[in-house]
C-alpha cells in the first residue's frame, strides 16, 4: 500500500495492539510499504496510558522484533506516525470529536477502523463512528475472531455492523489466513500438477491438522475460560485451514470465488452430534508440568479455579462429505502448553498399490506431505528412495525440503502486518465472509451441546505432552497415528 492511509485501532493500548499491531505496522514501515504519511491513532482507556504510549510501544516493539529488526533512526521516523488518545468508546464525547477533527483533516484518505475490542462493544463503536459521518466511503471495518460464542451470538454481532458498515467493507481477521505458508498451500494445490492430481480420497489416506502452543493463559484468563479451545482456535483457525485444503480450485483467485469454494466445504462437513460426539472428539485440560524444563502450573491453578471444565485441547475426527473426500479422515488437535510450538498440515498418502521389492529391501513408507507454518515455515515431502552406498537394492526415505528461511535472506512472515495492509488496500480474499463464520458455527454448535450434557470431564494431560491418551485413540481406532513434526525434526522420515 504505497498511498497514505488512516488506522483507527480501538483497544490500541490492548495486548494485541501492542504485540502484534503496532510491531506490524512498523515491519511495513521498514520495508517501504507503509507511507510515512499515514497516521495510526491509538484509543487508550485513559489519558495516563495516552501520555506513556510512544514509550509503551517501543518497549512493546523492542520485545517483539529480533534485534536486526528495531532500528533507532527508524523509530524516530515511525513514532511520528502514532497518535496516541484517550477515548471512552462507548460514550460520544469530546473525546470522541477531537478524533473526528483529525480524521477529518483527510477526508478522502482511506480509514480503517480495527476493533481490537471485546464484540459487545462493537455496535456502540459503529454507532458513534456513523453517527459523526466517520464513515466515508474509503472506510473498512476490521474485526477480530471470534465473532461470537455461537451461531446466535455471531449473528447478532454480525447484524449490528451490518447496519453501519456494507459486507464489502467489513474485514473480519483469522490471522492463520496471513501466513506465508498457508497462502502457499494455495500456490501449491493450484500451480502444480503433480499434487492436485494426488489430491482426493484415492491418494489420500488421512490429513492431520495440528496447532500446538507451548503458552497458557497469557493473562487472558477470563476471555480463555468463558470460550475454550474449539471457539478460540477450531472455529476459526482449524476450520479455515481444513478449508484450504479441501477445497475445489477457484474460478479466480479473488474473494468471491474462494469463499464460495471453502463454504462448500464446510456445508460438507459431516455433522457430529449426538453420541458420535463422544466418539470422534477428545477434550482436554493441562495440569501441571514441565515445558521445556520448566515446571509450568496446571490450568486450574493458573485461572485460580478449581471447578472450572474448559477444554486447552481438542482432537476431532472430521469427515467431508463429498465426491473428493469420502471416507478420508480429517484429524483436528489444538492444545495450550503442549510439548512443542507447532503448527503444521500433515498429507498423508496411500501405500502403493503393490509392492515390487521383496522384504530385503526394507520398509516402504507411504509418501508424506508436510505444510509446516510453526514455527519454521517449510513444505517437506518424504519419497522413497534407493539407498545410494549399498549395493543390494536398499529402500530409503529422503525429504525434499523447501524452507522459506534457507530460499529467501531475510524471510520473516507476518500475517498481521499482510491482513492490516490488505485491508487498507481493499483486497479482500484473506478474510472471512458473514456466512462462513456462520457455517463453522452451525458445525461447532452441535458439538458443545453435546459435551455440556455429557457427565464425563475433560481428560487431563500434562503440560509439556502432545495431550491425553484418548487423542492417539481417536486416531489408533483407524489405525492412525499422530505424526508429531517437532518431534522427528525437520528433514527426519519415520
Ligand atoms: C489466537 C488465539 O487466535 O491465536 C490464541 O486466540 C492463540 O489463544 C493464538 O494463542 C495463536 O496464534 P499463533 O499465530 O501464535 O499460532
Amino acid at each position: 500500500m504505497k498511498d497514505a492511509f488512516d488506522i483507527v485501532i480501538f483497544g490500541g493500548a490492548g495486548d494485541l495492539a501492542l504485540r502484534k499491531l503496532v510491531p506490524a505496522l512498523y515491519r511495513a514501515f521498514r520495508e517501504g510499504s507503509f507511507n510515512p504519511e499515514s497516521r495510526i491513532m491509538a484509543s487508550c482507556h485513559s489519558q495516563e496510558q495516552a501520555d506513556h504510549y510512544i514509550e509503551n510501544a517501543r518497549e512493546a516493539l523492542s520485545k517483539n522484533l529480533s534485534p536486526d529488526e528495531y532500528c533507532q533512526e527508524s523509530w524516530d521516523t515511525f513514532k511520528k506516525a502514532l497518535k496516541p488518545q484517550c477515548l471512552d468508546i462507548t460514550q460520544c464525547d469530546e473525546q470522541w470529536h477531537i478524533l473526528t477533527e483529525q480524521l477529518n483533516q483527510q477526508q478522502e484518505r482511506v480509514r480503517v477502523f480495527y476493533l481490537a475490542i471485546p464484540p459487545m462493544i462493537y455496535g456502540v463503536c459503529c454507532e458513534h463512528l456513523s453517527a459523526l459521518a466517520l464513515i466515508t466511503e474509503y472506510s473498512r471495518l476490521v474485526v477480530e475472531k471470534p465473532i461470537g460464542y455461537d451461531r446466535e451470538s455471531a449473528d447478532h454481532i454480525n447484524t449490528k455492523i451490518a447496519r453501519f458498515f456494507p459486507e464489502e467493507s467489513i474485514y473480519r481477521i483469522d490471522h492463520y489466513l496471513g501466513k506465508e505458508t498457508v497462502q502457499n498451500l494455495l500456490a501449491l494445490r493450484f500451480s502444480n500438477l503433480i499434487f492436485e492430481q494426488l489430491w482426493d480420497a484415492k491418494s489420500i489416506d488421512n490429513v492431520q491438522i495440528s496447532i500446538s502452543e507451548t503458552v497458557g493463559l497469557e493473562g487472558r484468563a477470563s476471555f480463555y475460560d468463558g470460550a475454550g479451545a474449539l471457539r478460540d482456535m477450531v472455529q476459526n483457525h482449524l476450520l479455515q485451514l481444513l478449508c484450504l485444503v479441501a477445497m475445489e480450485s477457484p474460478a479466480k483467485f479473488n474473494e468471491r470465488s474462494i469463499r464460495a469454494e471453502k463454504i462448500k466445504v464446510l456445508e460438507s462437513l459431516r455433522p457430529l452430534q449426538g453420541d458420535d460426539v463422544h466418539t470422534k472428539s477428545v477434550r482436554g485440560q493441562y495440569v501441571a508440568g514441565n515445558i521445556n524444563e520448566e515446571l509450568v502450573s496446571g490450568y486450574l491453578e493458573e485461572l485460580q479455579e478449581p471447578h472450572s471444565q474448559t477444554e486447552t485441547f481438542v482432537a476431532l475426527c472430521a469427515h467431508i462429505d463429498n465426491w473428493r473426500w469420502s471416507n478420508v479422515p480429517f484429524y483436528l488437535r489444538t492444545g495450550k502448553r503442549m510439548k512443542a510450538r507447532s503448527a503444521e498440515i500433515v498429507i498423508q498418502f496411500k501405500q502403493v498399490s503393490h509392492r515390487l521389492y521383496d522384504e530385503s529391501a526394507g520398509a516402504m513408507l507411504p509418501n508424506r506431505l508436510i505444510i509446516q507454518l510453526q514455527p519454521e515455515e517449510s513444505i517437506q515431502l518424504t519419497m522413497m528412495t534407493k539407498h545410494l552406498q549399498k549395493l543390494d537394492m536398499e529402500l530409503e526415505p529422503v525429504t525434499l525440503n523447501l524452507n522459506f528461511s534457507d530460499n529467501y535472506d531475510s524471510f520473516r512472515s507476518d500475517a498481521y502486518k499482510r491482513l492490516m495492509l490488505d485491508a487498507a488496500a481493499g483486497d479482500p480474499s484473506l478474510f472471512i465472509h458473514r456466512e462462513e463464520v456462520g457455517y463453522a458455527w452451525d458445525w461447532i454448535d452441535p458439538i458443545i451441546a453435546a459435551w455440556k450434557t455429557s457427565s464425563k470431564q475433560p481428560q487431563l494431560y500434562r503440560a509439556g505432552s502432545w495431550g491425553p491418551a484418548a487423542a492417539d485413540d481417536l486416531l489408533a481406532a483407524n489405525g492412525h497415528c499422530w505424526f508429531n513434526v517437532a518431534d522427528n525434526g525437520r528433514g527426519k522420515v519415520s
